[in-house]
């Protein structure tokens, strides 16, 4: 483990390398405790670099056992070697040198899952961000681009698959029980694309023909047994393959494609070149074991990964500063791409609703950063929702302002001027203004300021002039290091909407920019006057979310129940329907935390109500509108002193009111939802259960009684149905026997499958109430559990931390001291697992103070520990700051 040792890397201090990496050999012995790595590198000194300046190598964790210089063993007054890095002086001025390094590793004992590890008797690799220095000294960032070739050595029975990067060269035996395999790359890259797999697995073939006809080999490889499990991920892998194609006209270049699912994963995927590692939880499904969720996150992750393949691996980053660079780009185009194989507005919901639970609190937290942060401690920890979701964000408003055409143009110049190289943002944002002669500086302060933006609106109608104006305000809230913030360009699509329904998009008189039916916020207030307006309009803003923006609009009920029953923009009717249950939500905690009864008003729920029953709307959508703001964003949007007790019973009397007064909408809902045909993993299918299973949980509700649920669960033919009967039954009735024998049979029926176990955890981890605590504990006693696994990790103590508010802020603070607990155990052997999971207790300071002191305590207990990781120790020195 890499202790802290308190230095801060600063943007402002990048230079190129003395050195420049001229190609890379590789060689591994494998063994499970004793890999032996030769690395052969050719160098030269980088023009106008000063003769005396040192080759200074990465390292993290190494042991050396042999140095050569152009082959010959070196004289060891001319380099210093300790784990963490290599020296090498007195060079040749400018003629190219090789070295040839020899380092042991020990993938057995390699817990942090960084570099070369083994899960499940398989060898695997994981290098981004920093892990290829714990496999051999390298100039290890992400500008050093080269041309790798692979040899890999191992036991033949154990390893019957050899895999590396790039087109496979040939391999042969190797002695009696090794044999041998070589890969080469033709595309220079960088080392954290690296990797490498050994082991023996499973194989599920198939083949996509490119636009320009050349054929690829498409290789998924799993356990053996659950090939069956991998056909969704390879069919979302050839559509991704083909929307790449059609939509950003980008073409694979290998002859090969290869995905292996490991069960040992620090995050959910890494997009390593033509050998794309994932978290098998992201690779396999079927209705038996996966949720509709599952099949839609693989559908994402797969594409995601694929689409890194040129934005982030032919054009990559100059350095970590610059991730969002292909993070954020890659983010927006798997949202794309999921929007165009399922619903485009049920998916901006989740999208949005997704940003709000998980972005809006970091960057509203001690922990907010620009998309393109300027300093770090530990780049692990950048690795943020800011970064890949505000980034794309950011993406999605280059589009809005500059149009599908526009967009695309900047892009397709950006392909064509940057391929092959690593990249900055400013350059990413010069081909937008040089492809379309716009300038974007304004624009570019999305990526350099923290904060997330709140705008303040009001409208007025003037019926004799016939104009309406809208007055705008924005401020963006001081953040870590960053007080004084320029006013930024906030693109808002709207449209005016009359009484009878009809929309209209006006162009302003006066005021400011408004292109077609987005109004370009610029200055720190602005009054956009429309003209021509008959009668008074309801004014729907940020239509489809255009910008990520806190919108403070007092607009009244009647207004917001208007665009909720007429907008033609899906997303917009459910943002307005949120907008109506925030203050019945918040209203009901407040209620709640002062012992009175909570009633919810009628209004509401008959617009809700109203939404629910219209079968001309999707039923994925209903869902949505449905499932109402969750007890995270009732917290965030009373904004402090907050008790999450009451929040959760404000929430639980308002689902009650709704419950009971729908019942009969809700008893029509499930009886037509229920009649589905066979089981189909596509939207359509997947919107109908949702909608079925939404209004299960209101039956149940009205009833008071698990009777349903259990017959639910009884009755279920794939994962979705069975999980949310299950979690219904768990999270209604703890105590009872129907919820008993449920979870006994569920455990019972999938004993064997980690995966779905974690379902099992993460239902019982977010059962709400302080007895949750006993509960995890006893879970982590279970033989299912398994504390070096980070997915079993997640599913049960972070479900916990993340998703049990009434259950973690227990009052006594005693989930708090088992976290902190938890987070001194895990972290020696996995920093990164640590320090993410401590990121739960970003929010303490919007607390009450009795639970705020206690939550501050056991970080206190965290921050005094002698020991921590440079990533544990990063993130509790911010959150308590
Ligand atoms: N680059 C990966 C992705 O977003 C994420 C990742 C980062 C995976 C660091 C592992 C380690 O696709
Ligand atoms: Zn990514």
């Amino acid at each position: 483990m890499r202790t802290d040792t308190g230095r801060i890397v600063h943007l402002a201090d990048y230079r190129p390398t003395d050195f420049v990496l001229e190609r890379v050999d590789l060689t591994f012995e494998l063994d499970p405790t004793d890999t032996k790595v030769e690395a052969r590198l050719i160098f030269h000194r980088r023009e106008g670099v000063d003769a005396s300046a040192p080759l200074v190598l990465d390292g993290d964790d190494l042991t050396m056992t042999s140095l050569l210089f152009d082959q010959i063993e070196l004289d060891p007054a001319r380099y210093t070697a300790t784990p963490e890095s290599l020296t090498i002086r007195d060079l040749p001025e400018s003629v190219p040198f090789e070295i040839t390094v020899v380092t042991m590793i020990n993938p057995e004992a390699n817990t942090q899952l960084m570099g070369l590890y083994r899960t499940n008797g398989i060898y695997a690799t994981q290098c981004e961000a920093e892990g290829f220095r714990r496999i051999t000294y390298f100039p290890d960032r992400p500008d050093v681009l080269a041309v790798y070739t692979i040899n890999i050595i191992a036991d033949k029975a154990a390893n019957p698959l050899l895999l590396s990067n790039g087109n496979f060269l040939g391999g042969a035996g190797f002695g009696p029980d090794k044999h041998f395999a070589a890969w080469f790359d033709p595309h220079p890259k960088p080392s954290y694309l690296f990797a490498l797999v050994a082991g023996d697995l499973g194989i599920v073939a198939d083949t996509f023909t490119t636009m320009s006809g050349r054929e690829v080999a498409l290789k998924i490889y799993v356990e053996h047994g659950k090939e069956p499990r991998a056909a969704y991920a390879m069919d979302a892998l050839k559509r991704s393959m083909k929307w790449d194609e059609e939509v950003f006209g980008r073409e694979y270049d290998l002859d090969i494609f290869m995905i292996v699912a490991v069960s040992d994963f620090n995050m959910g995927a890494m997009e390593n070149k033509g050998l794309n590692i994932f978290n098998d939880k992201y690779v396999l499904a079927d209705p038996e074991t996966a949720t509709d969720q599952d099949y839609a996150n693989i559908e994402a992750i797969i594409a995601h990964e694929y689409f890194h393949n040129w934005t982030g691996n032919r054009i990559t980053c100059r350095d970590w500063f610059q991730l969002c660079l292909k993070e954020g780009l890659t983010v927006y185009r798997d949202h794309e791409f999921s929007a165009d194989m399922r619903s485009r507005s049920v998916k901006r919901i989740a999208e949005v609703r997704h940003l709000r639970s998980e972005q809006f609190p970091e960057d509203a937290g001690p922990l907010a950063h620009p998309v393109r942060p300027t300093k770090y401690r530990e780049i692990n920890n950048f690795y943020t929702t800011t970064v890949y979701e505000k980034g794309s964000e950011v993406t999605r408003m280059i589009a809005t302002i500059l149009g599908r055409d526009g967009f695309k143009k900047g892009m397709d110049l950006y392909f064509e001027r940057h391929d092959g190289e690593a990249a900055t943002v400013e350059d990413f944002v010069k081909c937008f203004e040089d492809a379309n002669g716009r300038d974007l500086t304004q624009f570019a302060l999305w990526y350099h300021q923290a904060g997330t933006p709140q705008i303040t609106v009001s409208s007025t109608y003037d019926s004799s002039a016939k104009t309406l104006t809208l007055s705008l305000e924005q401020m963006i809230p001081a953040t870590p290091g960053h007080s004084a913030k320029e006013p930024m360009h906030i693109p808002l699509r709207f449209a005016l909407i009359s009484e009878n329904g009809a929309e209209a998009v006006a162009s302003a008189i006066s005021g400011g920019e408004v292109s077609g039916d987005v109004v370009h916020l610029t200055q720190r207030a602005q009054a956009f006057t429309f003209a021509g307006i008959g009668s008074r309009p309801v004014v729907s803003l940020n239509r489809g979310f255009s910008a990520p923006v806190s919108l403070h609009f007092a607009q009244g009920s009647e207004d917001l129940a208007h665009i909720a029953r007429h907008d033609s923009d899906l997303f917009a009717r459910w943002e307005a329907i949120t907008d109506l249950a925030l203050p019945v939500l918040t209203g009901a905690a407040k209620t709640a935390r002062e012992g009175g009864a909570v009633e919810t008003s009628r209004a509401f729920i008959d617009v809700l109500l109203a939404v629910a029953a219209d079968e001309t709307l999707e039923p994925a959508f209903r869902a949505q509108a449905l499932s109402l703001p969750s007890e995270a964003d009732i917290a965030r949007e009373l904004g402090g002193n907050n008790d999450p007790d009451a929040i959760h019973a404000g929430r639980q009397a308002v689902l009650s009111g709704i419950a009971t007064a729908g019942a009969g909408v809700f008893g029509k809902l499930h009886a037509i939802h229920s009649a589905s045909g066979p089981f189909t993993p596509d939207a359509a299918g997947a919107g109908k259960r949702a909608l079925k299973n939404i209004a299960l949980s209101f039956l149940t509700i009205a009833e008071n009684s698990p009777a349903l649920a259990a017959a639910a669960f009884a009755s279920a033919d794939n994962m979705t149905d069975l999980s949310q009967a299950l979690t219904i039954l768990a999270h209604r009735f703890p105590e009872a026997v129907e919820t008993k024998n449920a979870l006994a049979a569920f455990e019972t029926r999938f004993a064997s499958n980690a995966l779905v176990l974690d379902k099992w955890f993460s239902i019982q981890a977010t059962i709400p109430g302080a007895a949750s605590l006993d509960r995890v504990k006893v879970l982590m006693q279970s033989p299912h559990f398994a504390p070096t696994n980070p997915n079993r990790v997640r599913s049960l103590v972070g479900t916990f931390a993340f998703g049990n508010a009434t259950g973690f802020n227990r009052a006594d603070g005693a989930a708090y001291h088992f976290f902190a607990e938890q987070i001194l155990a895990i972290d020696p052997r996995n920093p990164q697992l640590a320090a993410r999971l401590l990121t739960a207790l970003r929010s303490w300071r919007l607390l009450e103070p009795g639970r705020a002191d206690k939550a501050r305590a056991a970080l206190a207990t965290i921050e005094a520990s002698p020991s921590l990781s440079t990533d544990v120790r990063d993130i509790v020195d911010r959150v308590l700051k």
